[in-house]
């Protein structure tokens, strides 16, 4: 089989940047409050006019460039979303049709905050099977358009943004192994209940709040740190690897306490983690792929490195991947 893996990154994220401090004028908060209990200290909000689909244009078009990739080149791209510009057409088509990708096949997939892993998954096996030769996975999210902004369990976690990688053959290394999982069960701990099939929009389902993300904090925390060292576990089995070969962690980035506390359980040193979400909060599926493109750029991921991906998220979902660097 081919071996696939990651040829370019690009990532984007709106101008405008919503501090701590701002949000202590709109909610009963602290910034105290928010650094210490999550490490988040401000976050990009998108302005009126700006939907899914234009972030993820333009961190697909830096990762093209970053790849030195042609749009006509692109067989496949995938947008990992819990907010697309709306419920059809996919938000895939929509940046299909933006960058002129003539010929490519496009869908969106849906696994919350783990999307962009799943995405990255999924395009690896047609990469191995030899079906597509470039695909454009991207994790894109516009939070802010359906935080509830008088609920402060929530809105002061979440922010905007996206993050574009393309996925193609290489020689050696590569994306080295997988791991998704999910739980239905725990669907009501983390989810919106409005605007689908089961409740459509009404004036009352506006009113009720249901096109809002509901959560419950404290136990998507206990799951949050319950799957970190399940997929963490897991995936260094599947590799047959130890936590000393990885080079660098790029964790989903929800809050600074469940990442340390995988990290504590692991014993990873602070330099092998990257952490950006005090400048950018959780952007969920877009949080990997921003990051992953941040750390490159800032010199944190040398070729050859092998680097951990691993995530959390609504569904219940979560997963890893491993990738040893080689561009
Ligand atoms: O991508 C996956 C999605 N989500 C997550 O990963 C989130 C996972 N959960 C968390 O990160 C944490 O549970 C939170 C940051 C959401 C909350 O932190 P916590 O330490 O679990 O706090 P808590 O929910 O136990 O709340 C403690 C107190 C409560 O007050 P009482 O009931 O003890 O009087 C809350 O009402 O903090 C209060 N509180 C706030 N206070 C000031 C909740 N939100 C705020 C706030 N500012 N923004």
């Amino acid at each position: 089989m081919t071996r696939a893996g990651i040829i370019g990154t690009g990532s984007c994220v709106p101008k405008h940047v919503l501090k701590n401090s701002d949000l202590e004028k709109m909610v009963e908060t602290t910034n105290e409050w928010i650094v210490t209990r999550t490490g988040i200290k401000q976050r990009h909000i998108a302005n009126d006019g700006t939907a899914c689909s234009d972030l993820a244009t333009e961190a697909a078009l830096k990762a093209l460039q970053s790849a030195n990739k042609t749009p006509d080149e692109i067989d496949l791209i995938i947008v990992a979303t819990v907010t697309p510009d709306m419920n059809f057409p996919a938000t895939a088509c929509l940046v299909q049709k933006n960058i002129g990708a003539n010929k490519s096949a496009a869908f969106d997939l849906e696994s919350g905050c783990t999307g962009f892993l799943y995405g990255l998954t999924v395009a690896s096996q047609f990469i191995m099977t030899g079906t597509y030769k470039c695909i454009l996975v991207i994790g894109s999210e516009v939070l802010s358009k359906i935080v509830d902004w008088e609920d402060r369990n929530t809105c002061v976690l979440f922010g905007d943004g996206a993050g574009a990688v393309i996925v193609s053959n290489v020689n050696e290394g590569g994306i080295l192994q997988n791991y998704l999982r999910a739980d239905g069960t725990g669907g009501e701990l983390l989810f919106m209940p409005g605007g689908g099939s089961r409740n459509p929009a009404t004036l009352a389902s506006v009113e009720e709040k249901m096109h809002h993300i509901k959560m419950k904090g404290n136990d998507v925390f206990k799951f949050a740190v319950r799957a970190m060292y399940d997929a963490t576990e897991n995936i260094l089995n599947k590799a047959q690897m130890s936590i000393e070969d990885i080079d660098i962690v790029i964790p989903h980035q929800a809050n600074k306490r469940i990442v340390n506390a995988a990290a504590r359980r692991f014993k990873i040193p602070e330099e092998k983690l990257f952490i950006n979400l005090d400048k950018y909060g959780n952007m969920s599926g877009a949080s990997i792929p921003v990051a992953l493109d941040e750390a490159f750029n800032e010199g944190r991921i040398k070729k050859y490195d092998n680097i951990l991906l691993v995530g959390f998220g609504a569904g219940l979902t979560w997963g890893s991947c491993i990738i040893n660097w080689n561009y």
